[in-house]
């Protein structure tokens, strides 16, 4: 499922975050799975979830951050429709990856589309490697990413 305008109410994402979570208390990797959960159903983390997360599965709040923050696959805050991530770590870096993310933003039109730099995907035979909504494209060019965007119907 992808964000609707309706996940972006924040009581009602907040409210669906808490349902999803609760639905993993007692149970093996809870935190993870959750988060994961709700990342894949809003699309992204709302920041309660943060509090929520930690009073409903017990955990600190620190160690909810810990694991939203190394993980590349959050969101935290954000509530946009569509995604592109860039990878930006070492070999990505080194083949391009912030003058890639700098064509993209230039070219990237669509208000609904977020441009966010990820972790490594694990893709790195490919580097760099851009994806739209998960739909990755490697061995690109500032030229090439802005021609994905484009392919991706994000640029006017
Ligand atoms: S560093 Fe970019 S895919 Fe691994």
């Amino acid at each position: 499922m992808t964000a609707t305008p309706a996940n972006r109410d924040p009581d009602a994402a907040r409210q669906r975050a808490r349902d999803i979570i609760s639905a993993y208390v007692g149970h093996k990797g809870a935190l993870l799975m959750a988060l994961l959960d709700v990342q894949y159903q809003l699309n992204y983390i709302p920041e309660t979830t943060v509090d929520d997360a930690a009073e409903i599965l017990g955990y600190s709040q620190p160690e909810v951050w810990g694991v939203l923050s190394f993980y590349s696959d959050f969101s935290v805050g954000q509530g946009s429709d569509h995604f592109i991530d860039v990878c930006i770590d070492a070999p990505c870096h080194v083949t391009g990856a912030r003058s890639i993310e700098r064509a993209i933003r230039d070219a990237v039109t669509d208000s609904d589309v977020e441009v966010r730099p990820i972790s490594c995907p694990r893709l790195c035979n490919q580097a760099p490697v851009v994806a739209y909504d998960q739909q990755w494209r490697g061995q690109l060019t500032p030229q090439t990413a802005a021609e994905f965007a484009r392919d991706m119907g994000v640029v006017s």
